[in-house]
């Protein structure tokens, strides 16, 4: 364990087998989180490499999941309308939320068709505040938060160089430029905001990210300003879940963390 980063990674297999070893592991923990505190609170991902896990959860926990406990949100959006087969919501939906007993008002989707994206920004920022102070009262405190990256170490929307990385106050921001495709303007949570989370956990597969998995496993608080991926903390731990080609380029020692 390193000072201020409880980082763990295991390695799968297959991306099959790693969705279903997250699907497991998310089941536990909004079980847990449940007992403790009465609701789960859990920010979703976009991209491809989560909706394994998210087919896996309709497939597999649509009993032996607290649905009707769990509050949703999400890390990231592009700015799209509503119902584009680019939008990271209509992702989750599709693979996901549609499938199972989840609250409608428990679904809190980021309003990419919102223009200007700032106003849906400080629309979820309201929102995320107006919950904090249902939770314990010290914040926004996600129990889980899953994340992917990409080849150029971007995590949700923050993407290297971005001003948005020095965002130290602001839970979510809008982004007019993205930094890979779609190349259209996004809406991000913070790494304020990601810090307050009880766990974040990592889902990667595919040789073409194991190279940045090793520079981001590899590089020492503060973190890689290039690389905003390894700027991602947590209150408690953040977890790795690879594949084997996405685990290829690291060294023995990080593989026994
Ligand atoms: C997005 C994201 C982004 C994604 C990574 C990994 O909206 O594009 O949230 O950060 O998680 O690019 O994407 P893949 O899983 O598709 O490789």
């Amino acid at each position: 364990m390193e000072s201020g980063v409880d980082r763990r990674v295991r390695v799968f297999s297959s991306l099959a087998t790693l969705s279903s070893g997250a699907a497991r592991h998310v089941a536990e923990r909004a079980r847990d989180a449940v007992a403790a505190r009465g609701r789960f609170t859990w920010v979703l991902a976009g991209g491809h490499t989560p909706e394994g896990l998210y087919r896996k959860l309709a497939e597999r926990y649509q009993t032996d999941f607290p649905w009707r406990e769990s509050e949703v949100f999400f890390g990231d959006e592009r700015c799209v309308p509503a119902g584009s087969p680019l939008s990271n919501y209509s992702m989750a939906r599709d693979a996901l939320l549609r499938h199972v007993p989840i609250p409608a008002g428990r679904v809190h989707r980021l309003r990419g068709e919102v223009r200007p994206p700032s106003e849906a920004a400080a629309t979820y920022r309201r929102l995320l505040d107006r919950l904090a102070l249902r939770g314990d009262g010290t914040g926004v405190r996600f129990d889980l938060v899953v994340l992917g990256i990409g080849p150029d170490g971007h995590t949700a929307s923050l993407f290297p160089g971005s001003s948005a990385l020095r965002e130290r106050q602001r839970t979510v921001v809008a982004l007019r430029r993205s930094g890979q495709p779609p190349w259209v303007p996004r809406l991000t949570l913070t790494l304020p905001a990601f810090a307050s989370s009880r766990e974040v956990l990592f889902l990667v597969a595919g040789e073409e990210k194991a190279d940045v998995v090793a520079r981001v496993l590899r590089a020492r608080p503060p973190g890689n300003p290039n690389l905003p991926a390894s700027r991602i903390r947590s209150a408690g731990s953040v977890r790795w879940f690879l594949n084997r080609s996405a685990a290829s380029h690291l060294s023995k020692g990080l593989l026994s963390s």
